[in-house]
């Protein structure tokens, strides 16, 4: 007994009888408001609560001998498919031919409509042309018209003898006088295709090291080491095409798989030429990216920046460009880690705390308020009627 009456002088929550209380109107509007007050401001935290927390982190990128895996989702409205060709090169300057690649190209016409529901796989720097050989020897050995190389002797389809050319640098020109390409109808599919667009969809996997792809019409050769696009503009204008138009739409550009909340800042971008002949050179910096889930889930992958630049490239070799689409990619040696987290219970808590805690002094202060001036100002009027 002795023992609790000491303690009692610990309470430091003395109460005041209840007969010297009084109930205010004033002060239960305080109390209604401020409960609602509070109700709110404890729904708004609980919310926070219940979101994920995001916290990044900054390393230096160790890892190595990773692949890139780079998704193209582009349409071309006028460029047609037959001339429209999609190369891929490495800092090393080697055309890349030998990279795990799933391209898909889809002729559309003038209004943006798929013209043939079948799609063409596109082998990168090097065009099939499936020809149905049934008539002809399968054993034959036919010419390369000069260009016939150590490795290539025969060329019994256009596309060989076009590869042949391409191997020596040659530019690739006059497909009619070529029985091959004749033979093929490769003139008639271009006539046919010239009013025609092209969309560019599928995803190719290089090597985690600086590069380009590019999409450009004509056929690329290597001259001199040097890749470069042989645009035969004189060749395009036979077939009516004379007016290089690299208006393009990316769908989706993207380095890697998506994770909550990534921006890739092509996607969507409508980019008209407003002359003929444009070159487009997007250089792009990309931040590898790791995103580990709240379920431990990791994702790795790459975020990018951009930036684009254009002018106008008559074609010819040794100008200052060749019209296309260039994407010039670079890594940058920093990675990024994002990892989901549970917010803290006991900050929840402390939030809580603070505003029960603090809307409630903050209303008896009012309350108080309301209830002295009220007093003060019945007084008042008391003493006025007195005098
Ligand atoms: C290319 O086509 C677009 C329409 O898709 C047009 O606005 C633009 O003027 C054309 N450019 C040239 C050089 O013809």
């Amino acid at each position: 007994m002795e023992l609790l009456r000491r303690l009692r002088r610990f309470d430091a929550y003395p109460k005041t009888l209840e007969d010297f209380r009084v109930k205010t109107g004033a002060g239960a509007l305080v109390t209604v408001v401020s409960s609602l007050i509070m109700l709110l401001l404890f729904f708004s935290e609980l919310q926070y609560y219940l979101t994920k927390e995001v916290h990044p982190e900054l390393y230096v990128d160790t890892s190595r001998g990773e692949k890139l895996k780079i998704n193209i989702d582009t349409i071309f409205p006028h460029m047609p498919c037959a001339y429209l060709s999609i190369d891929a090169m490495d800092v090393a300057g080697e055309q890349q031919l030998d990279v795990e690649h799933n391209l898909f190209k889809k002729r559309l016409d003038l209004v943006g409509n798929v013209v043939t529901p079948e799609v063409e796989k596109h082998v990168l720097g090097k065009k099939e042309e499936v020809f149905n050989s049934t008539r002809l020897d399968p054993d034959r050995c036919e010419s390369c018209y000069g260009a016939e190389s150590e490795d290539m002797k025969c060329c019994n389809t256009c596309a060989d003898v076009r590869e042949a050319y391409r191997r020596k640098g040659w530019a690739f020109k006059n497909a009619d006088t070529i029985e091959q390409c004749m033979r093929e109808g490769f003139t008639q599919k271009l006539q046919e295709q010239k009013n025609e667009g092209c969309q560019v969809y599928g995803f190719l996997e290089v090597n985690k090291v600086a590069g380009n792809f590019h999409f450009a019409p004509g056929k690329s050769f290597q001259q001199s080491h040097v890749h470069v696009h042989a645009v035969e503009i004189h060749d395009l204008q036979t077939f009516g095409l004379d007016n290089i138009n690299m208006t393009h739409y990316i769908k989706r550009l993207s380095f890697g798989s998506d994770y909550p909340g990534i921006i890739n800042p092509l996607d969507g971008s409508n980019i008209t030429a407003q002359q003929a002949s444009m070159m487009f050179q997007y250089f792009v910096k990309i931040v590898p990216t790791i995103y580990v889930k709240l379920d431990g889930e990791v994702v790795r992958t790459n975020q990018f920046s951009v930036t684009r630049h254009e002018k106008v490239a008559n074609g010819l070799i040794g100008d200052q460009g060749l019209p296309g689409v260039f994407v010039l990619y670079e890594l940058s040696p920093m990675m990024v880690k994002f990892t989901e987290k549970h917010r803290s219970f006991t900050h929840f808590l402390t939030g809580v705390c603070a505003i029960i805690g603090g809307v409630f002094t903050v209303a008896s202060l009012i309350d108080s308020l309301i209830y002295h001036s009220a007093r003060a100002i019945q007084k008042k009027i008391e003493l006025g009627k007195a005098v």
